[in-house]
């Protein structure tokens, strides 16, 4: 769908005044997509409980795929003779890939660090030995396709250079947001100084984001490219991290948790009970329009398509949050939304430090 043969091109539309906030639009060959955005992790080429088309209906612009599980299965090999991913699973919207390397330290028991690539064994009885290079996981994501595609840590160079379809697809190199401060520093450093369409920051839990976080790491980024916070996805922590101006964000956590029956709200996890209202009384998502939290609590994880029902939810929801956070953003009222959204989940006004902390770095004070 794109005119010109830039694989993204990124508008901000509108900047909170008072602090880091911004609404944009980033151009994709598959999508436009707004941000800030969520997107949801359909691991294997699949969103769980959702088929493709019931996540367009949703307005579902972007979502991730894991390049270790379909390097797996199926392999580049198929993924390459279908054409890619988009069409393999019939999804029109964009998509991102990460670099693999995530998910090879958590599966599998990490062997040997080389300067040639990281070794890993498998934990299964057949003791087989894989090796993750940076040409092997840029290999894999070519073969995928997707819109926006990952670095792995520590070889931008080599990625870069084995990129073989820089026309439609951009490499985000990704930042390690250690709490070594200098580390921090050296490592966005290093990437601003490259020709990349945008950034990926990782922390190891959104809590230590503080304002001093903002000051080290995202005011190093050039303002005109998105900045992609990986593995964050809690209502609250989307907020605070819009503030301090981040545009990106994934997490499996909504539609995992709606796997194990529980359903988000403005006012965290709603636990079903035998009631007779639908999950949230606000909702226009087809779950809340004809279901009841009875029905759904008869049925929670047990059947599949309670996990479709509170996926959809789930999913909805997170949409609506990321809308409702634009539109506060393009109508200059950011600030008061972060501020009611904070009180409806304190009523007592004790919130936690670090969301005071980060949200006073950037001039937010709570009510
Ligand atoms: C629904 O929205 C209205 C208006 O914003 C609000 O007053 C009310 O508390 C909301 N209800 C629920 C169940 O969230
Ligand atoms: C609710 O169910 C009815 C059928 O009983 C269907 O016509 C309608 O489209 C459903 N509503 C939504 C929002 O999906
Ligand atoms: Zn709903």
């Amino acid at each position: 769908m794109s005119t010109t043969n830039k694989p993204l091109i990124f508008t901000v539309l509108a900047e909170c005044k008072v602090c880091k906030a911004r609404v944009s639009k980033m151009i994709l060959p598959h999508k436009e997509v707004d941000t800030p955005v969520f997107m949801p992790v359909g691991t294997q080429g699949t969103l769980k409980g959702m088929l493709p088309e019931q996540l367009e209906k949703l307005g579902l612009q972007i979502m991730l795929a894991n390049t270790y599980h379909l390097g797996t299965k199926p392999g580049p090999d198929i993924l390459k003779k279908a054409g890619g991913l988009h069409k393999f699973m019939n999804w029109n919207g964009a998509l991102l890939t990460d670099s693999g390397g995530f998910q090879m330290v958590s599966l599998l028991k990490l062997a040997e660090i080389t300067e040639e690539g990281v070794k890993f064994q498998s934990l299964n009885q057949h003791k087989s030995e894989v090796m993750l290079t940076p040409e092997h996981s840029i290999e894999i994501q070519n073969a995928i396709g997707a819109d926006i595609i990952m670095q792995t840590t520590r070889w931008l160079d080599r990625c870069l250079g084995a990129h073989s379809k820089p026309e439609t697809q951009s490499i985000f190199p990704i930042v390690q947001g250690t709490l070594y401060e200098e580390l921090r520093i050296i490592s966005v450093n290093d990437h601003t100084s490259r020709d990349v369409h945008g950034f990926a920051i990782v922390v190891e839990k959104a809590k230590m984001i503080s304002g001093k976080w903002y000051t080290y790491v995202l005011t190093f980024f050039q303002k005109n490219k998105p900045r992609y916070l990986m593995g964050v996805g809690f209502a609250v922590d989307l907020v605070v991290c819009c503030a301090l101006g981040v545009d990106m964000f994934d997490c499996v956590f909504p539609t995992r948790t709606a796997r194990f029956g529980c359903a988000l709200t403005m006012t965290g996890q709603l636990n079903l009970k035998k009631d007779f209202n639908p999950i949230d009384a606000n909702c226009t998502c087809s779950t809340c329009q004809n279901y009841t939290r009875a029905y759904l609590h008869g049925i929670v994880t047990v059947y599949p398509v309670a996990c479709h029902l509170l996926t959809e939810h789930n999913l909805a929801f997170q949409l609506r949050l990321m809308k409702n956070i634009r539109d506060s953003i393009h109508e200059n009222r950011f600030p008061e939304f972060v501020a009611d959204f904070m009180l409806n989940l304190h009523p007592d006004r004790n919130y936690p430090t670090w969301i005071k902390d980060s949200l006073a770095a950037v001039n937010i004070n709570l009510l």
